[in-house]
């Protein structure tokens, strides 16, 4: 961790003093740490405790630091940051966006990892309010240190506490050392679905929401990367630090491949791309006559085999949703489509659309094939990128 920039949040949880000892161990291993804290963490430990460990001012205003912006300042310097005990409230408010204190300001302005180790009470930690906004800021990108088991100040026992030193201080590693990996590598991401008219109020698509597409750029940018995410319709948000390039068409999506992902160092095309769209486009709204309608289908582009076709050095990933012969099927679209891998999942069911989890298994050259297994979205991209980097560093 030597001269590692890191910033370091601390809310208002009676676990606010671990974040002391936590410090002073950044600190021993040669880490810079700025520490912000909110005004209900002042209330459980001084800001004294902090900057004499730190040997640096600790921030807690956005209204009364010597400079004017200290909240993009620090989060811009910083190559990570954990909050940590990040309390239900705290957590709630960067779920909503609120910004109204130094803290989640420089965490809602953040473009480098961000990692929340939570800590409350165990009711608190179970309310599905608390796990729906862990979920949605899984989705935009943050890593969760999950809270351990055991004696909460209630003098309860119960999911609450938060983690150890150890898990708090390997994350920050993990997320140092992913940052650096690929810094310096351009990377170009498809995912969602289309949506193909057939009048100015319908449409036809599919069951994609992107989330797989969200979770692999979120994961990239962590480890470092220029991430262009070309993203079909969709109600999920996109990654912060992710440069958006919003499509509905098939065609839309084609013509913004061809400029947006030509020359990348890897391309991971997940979107559900409509093979066809209605061959005709009703100018005005059709009307329910009782009769039934006729739509014809043309053809829509291919996106995957037009960037097969220009990919240069780029390593291309292409993405199989097939419900039956899934590995037969997928294999000969790598070779159809001169993609370098293919990751494969099995959508008998709608499994795979939208739902939390999925299961992939990655196909290259004539045999080479990984089970990446059954996990989170988040955990599952993670390993696709690891997988990713070991093949790019032996071809
Ligand atoms: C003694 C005491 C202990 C608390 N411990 C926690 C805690 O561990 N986790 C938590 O989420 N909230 C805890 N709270 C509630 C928070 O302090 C409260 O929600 C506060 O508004 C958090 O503000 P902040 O998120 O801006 O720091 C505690 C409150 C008190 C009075």
């Amino acid at each position: 961790m030597n001269g590692a920039r890191i910033f370091l949040g601390v809310s208002g949880g009676i676990a606010a003093y671990k974040a002391a000892a936590l410090t002073s161990t950044l600190v021993q291993r040669g880490a810079v740490v700025d520490v912000v804290m909110t005004a209900e963490a002042e209330r459980f430990i001084t800001p004294l405790t902090f900057s004499s460990l730190t040997a640096r001012p600790v921030y807690g205003s956005l209204w009364d630091a010597p400079e004017r912006i200290p909240h993009i300042r620090l989060i811009r310097e910083a190559q990570v940051a954990l909050v940590a005990p990040a309390t239900a409230n705290l957590i709630a408010k960067l779920a909503a966006g609120i910004a109204d204190d130094l803290l989640t300001t420089a965490l809602l302005a953040a473009r480098i990892p961000c990692i929340l180790a939570a800590a409350m009470n165990d009711a608190m930690y179970a309310d599905p309010v608390t796990q729906s906004n862990i979920e949605a800021l899984r989705t935009r990108g943050y890593e969760f240190v999950d809270p351990e088991r055991g004696f909460l100040a209630e003098r309860e026992r119960g999911v609450g506490r938060l983690a150890a030193e150890e898990r708090l201080v390997e994350a920050l590693e993990r997320a140092l050392a992913r940052k650096q990996r690929w810094r310096g590598k351009r990377v170009a991401i498809t995912g969602g679905p289309t949506r193909e008219p057939f009048d100015p109020v319908r449409f036809l698509s599919n069951a994609s929401t992107g989330a797989t597409a969200i979770a692999l750029a979120a994961e990239a940018a962590r480890r470092g990367a220029a991430v262009s995410l070309l993203l079909g319709p969709t109600l999920l948000e996109a990654p912060a630090g992710v440069d958006v390039v919003r499509v509905t068409t098939a065609q839309q999506l084609y013509d913004a491949a061809l400029s947006h992902a030509a020359g990348a160092d890897v391309i991971i095309a997940t979107a559900a791309v409509a093979d066809w769209r209605p061959a005709h486009v009703s100018a005005s709204k059709l009307h329910k006559t009782g009769e039934g309608i006729d739509v014809q289908l043309a053809p829509n582009p291919d996106v995957l085999a037009a960037l097969g076709e220009r990919k240069g050095s780029s390593f291309l990933v292409g993405f199989a949703a097939e419900t039956d012969d899934h590995e037969v099927r997928a294999r000969e679209k790598l070779r159809r489509k001169h993609l370098d891998a293919i990751a494969v999942n099995d959508v008998r069911n709608e499994r795979g659309f939208g739902t939390g989890e999925n299961s992939l298994v990655l196909l290259w050259g004539d045999d080479g094939r990984r089970e990446l297994g059954t996990a989170r979205k988040d955990e599952l991209a993670a390993r696709l990128l690891d997988a990713i980097e070991e093949l790019t560093a032996c071809s």
